[in-house]
């Protein structure tokens, strides 16, 4: 092990940040989204059966949920998925949308994150969606706006749309009711989460969640990238460090990239990642046939997992997506106060 790893796994460096948004949820508008930590079960099922309502009106019906309501993404982060589908969930529901980049407005000339949330605001945008690389960021936000805000993923925190339309997509793959859950829904199911769990927010918020329905999450991935203060995500969470044996008991196992932006695997030893615990066929061979295969994206093909993995039957990746826009869809309309 190197120094580093020592270092990460002894001390438990770095997973904290459990905990950047307040409990105290008066000091934000309702209909924000900023954590799954403050999230009740009822919370959750209230979300899932809004989703269902959503999907299954017409598209001249849903076009008319938040026609005249504007939103504004603010994005300090590349995104592909969750930026677009935000994008197409707000379009659907007849709001205008305006997306702030950093790389293309004012942000780059050092305005901050409150007035840029202020100059939205004064310029009518209703709700803002934010993705930045500062864990709390989205609570900075909603409290100097006082507009509702839904936090497209913030630092190393918590990425909560993502949690959400991760649990939809198991939950239909299961074959189960997904308009609604309880504490028990996910009772005897295994999700092993793999890769690089310190930096992620989607692994954050995802081992927050499915516990809290009955899920088992076991975290998976070498000392560098999994310390063992991540168990202090919470109860029904444990490590397990050989993949061959997390697989054998996972129902679902999400395959999670390597973030070299906020420097993972400076020191990682890839060959020796790839041959522990990259998803590679012949490893899914020896699980269960029904073993469902998930990964936020970006997937680095040939790294975390193969391309013959994430195109195969039993990746669940580009539904993972298309439960991106069903489930934004229903936060919008959350945050906005819409009728649906
Ligand atoms: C993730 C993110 O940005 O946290 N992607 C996503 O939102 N689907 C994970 C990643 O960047 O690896």
């Amino acid at each position: 092990m190197t120094e580093r790893a020592k270092r990460a796994a002894t001390k438990g460096a770095g997973v904290g940040l459990l905990s950047v948004t307040p409990a105290d949820s008066s000091a934000v508008a309702a209909g924000s989204l900023l954590t799954v930590e403050h999230l009740s079960v009822a919370d959750v099922a209230g979300i899932l059966a809004m989703t269902a309502r959503l999907e299954r009106m017409d598209a001249a019906e849903r076009a008319r949920v938040l026609l005249g309501r504007t939103v504004a993404l603010l994005f300090y982060e590349s995104s592909t998925r969750t930026r677009t589908s935000f994008e197409l969930a707000a379009k659907s529901l007849g709001a205008t949308t305006t997306l702030v980049s950093d790389k293309s407005s004012s942000i780059e000339k050092g305005e901050s994150l409150k007035d840029t949330g202020l100059t939205l605001r004064a310029l009518g945008a209703e709700a803002i969606i934010l993705r930045h690389p500062s864990s709390g960021a989205a609570f900075l936000l909603a409290r100097v706006t006082g507009l509702p805000v839904l936090n497209a993923g913030d630092g190393m925190h918590q990425h909560p749309s993502q949690a959400l339309l991760d649990l939809r997509t198991i939950l239909l793959r299961l074959g189960r009711d997904a308009s609604t859950v309880d504490a028990k829904t996910l009772d005897g199911i295994t999700v092993v989460i793999t890769g690089d769990i310190l930096h992620s927010r989607v692994a954050r918020s995802n081992a927050m969640l499915l516990p809290r329905l009955g899920a088992r999450v076991v975290l998976c991935g070498p000392p560098e990238l999994l310390p063992e203060s991540a168990l202090g995500i919470g109860a029904g969470v444990e490590i397990e460090r050989d993949f061959d044996r997390a697989l054998r008991r996972a129902d679902v196992v999400m395959m999670l990239r390597i973030q070299k932006e906020r420097l993972a695997g400076f020191d990682l030893d890839l060959a020796e990642f790839i041959a522990r615990y990259q998803l590679s066929a012949e490893r899914l061979k020896t699980v269960s046939a029904k073993t469902i295969v998930m990964h936020p994206g970006p997937i680095i093909r040939g790294l975390e997992i193969t391309g013959e993995v994430a195109d195969g039957p039993q990746s669940a990746i580009e539904d993972q997506v298309s439960q991106g826009l069903a489930i934004r869809r229903a936060l919008l309309v959350r945050a906005l106060g819409g009728k649906a």
